[in-house]
C-alpha cells in the first residue's frame, strides 16, 4: 500500500492530543493526509515525528467538546472551511475523544454525570450532525467512532460509562442505514483495555504484561482498516481486546 494513499484528502480526528486519536492522526499523516485534530491540548510532535511526517498537514483546533457553545463556535466554522476547500476534500472522521469515570451511581454528582455523558456521547452526536451533511453532499466518506468493550457488556461501577458507550453504539447502528444510501459508511471500534493516558486518573490499570493491554496503534490500525475498505464494502464494527484481561488496582 502506498504511503501516499491519502494525499490531498482531509480527515477530522478528535482526541488527537493523546492515545488512540493521536495514533490515528500519526497514521494519517504518514499517508500524506491533511488532518484537523481536535482536543483541549494541542498535539505535541516528537523530534522523530517531525522528521517522519509533514507536520504542516496538521491543523489543531483546541476545544473542550463537553462545552457545547465552544463546540459550535469552533467546529462549525472549521467544518464550513473544510467543506469549501474542494482541493482537499473531507473523506473521513474519527471521533476518538472521551474519558473513563467509574464508581457506583450514587457517588456521582449530577455535574459529574452530565460531564461524562456530554463528553462521551452528546458531543459525538453533535459532531456527527455537523459532519454528515458534508459527507452526504460529497456522496462518500467514513465516520468512525471509538466505542468500548463497555458498548457490549455492562460491568460493576461502570453504569454511567457503559450508558455512554451503549448509547454511542445504538446511535451508530441507527445511523448506518440512514447514511448507506448516500454512500457514507459508519463504523465503530470497541476496544478492551488500551495502554493510554485513559488510566492516569483512574484507580486501576490493565495488567503489566503485553498480553494484558492493547497498543493505541493496534486500535488505530482497526480505524485505518475501516477507512481503507474498498468502495462498496463496509467494516461496520470491530471488537478487539487484549489476549488476557487482567485488571490491576493501583
Ligand atoms: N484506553 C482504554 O483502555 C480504552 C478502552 C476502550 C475505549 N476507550 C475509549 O477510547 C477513547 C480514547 O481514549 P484513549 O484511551 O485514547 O485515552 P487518552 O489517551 O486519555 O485520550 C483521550 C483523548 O480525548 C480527548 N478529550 C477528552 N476529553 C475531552 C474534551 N472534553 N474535549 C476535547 N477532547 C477531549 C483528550 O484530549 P485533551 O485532554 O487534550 O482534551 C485526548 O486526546 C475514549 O472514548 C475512551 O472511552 C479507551
Amino acid at each position: 500500500m502506498s504511503c501516499e494513499i491519502h494525499r490531498d484528502r482531509t480527515f477530522l480526528v478528535t482526541g488527537a492530543s493523546s492515545g488512540i486519536g493521536r495514533a490515528v492522526t500519526m497514521m494519517l499523516l504518514q499517508r500524506s493526509a491533511k488532518v484537523v485534530g481536535v482536543s483541549r491540548r494541542a498535539l505535541i510532535f516528537t523530534a522523530a515525528e517531525v522528521d517522519a511526517v509533514d507536520t504542516d498537514n496538521f491543523r489543531s483546533i483546541q476545544c473542550d467538546l463537553s462545552d457545547f457553545e465552544s463546540l459550535s463556535e469552533l467546529l462549525e466554522p472549521e467544518v464550513k472551511r473544510i467543506s469549501a476547500d474542494v482541493s482537499y476534500p473531507l473523506i473521513g472522521v474519527a471521533l476518538c475523544h472521551g474519558y473513563g469515570d467509574f464508581g457506583s451511581v450514587e457517588q456521582f454528582s449530577n455535574e459529574r454525570i452530565s460531564r461524562l455523558i456530554n463528553t462521551n456521547l452528546t458531543s459525538h452526536i453533535m459532531i456527527a450532525r455537523l459532519i454528515l451533511p458534508v459527507l452526504k453532499t460529497a456522496g462518500s466518506g467514513d465516520l468512525v467512532f471509538i466505542g468500548s468493550e463497555s458498548s457490549l457488556k455492562g460491568g460493576k461501577k461502570g453504569a454511567i460509562y457503559c450508558a455512554t458507550k451503549f448509547g454511542l453504539r445504538g446511535f451508530v447502528q441507527s445511523l448506518r442505514p440512514e447514511c448507506a444510501s448516500a454512500n457514507v459508511r459508519i463504523g465503530i471500534v470497541n476496544p478492551g483495555m488500551v495502554d493510554t493516558d485513559f488510566f492516569n486518573h483512574l484507580d486501576f490499570t490493565p495488567g503489566e504484561v503485553r498480553d494484558n493491554r492493547l497498543h493505541a496503534e493496534t486500535v488505530a490500525n482497526a480505524v485505518m482498516s475501516i477507512f481503507e475498505m474498498p468502495q462498496g464494502a463496509v467494516m461496520d464494527e470491530v471488537s478487539l481486546s487484549p489476549l488476557k484481561t487482567v485488571i490491576r488496582n493501583k
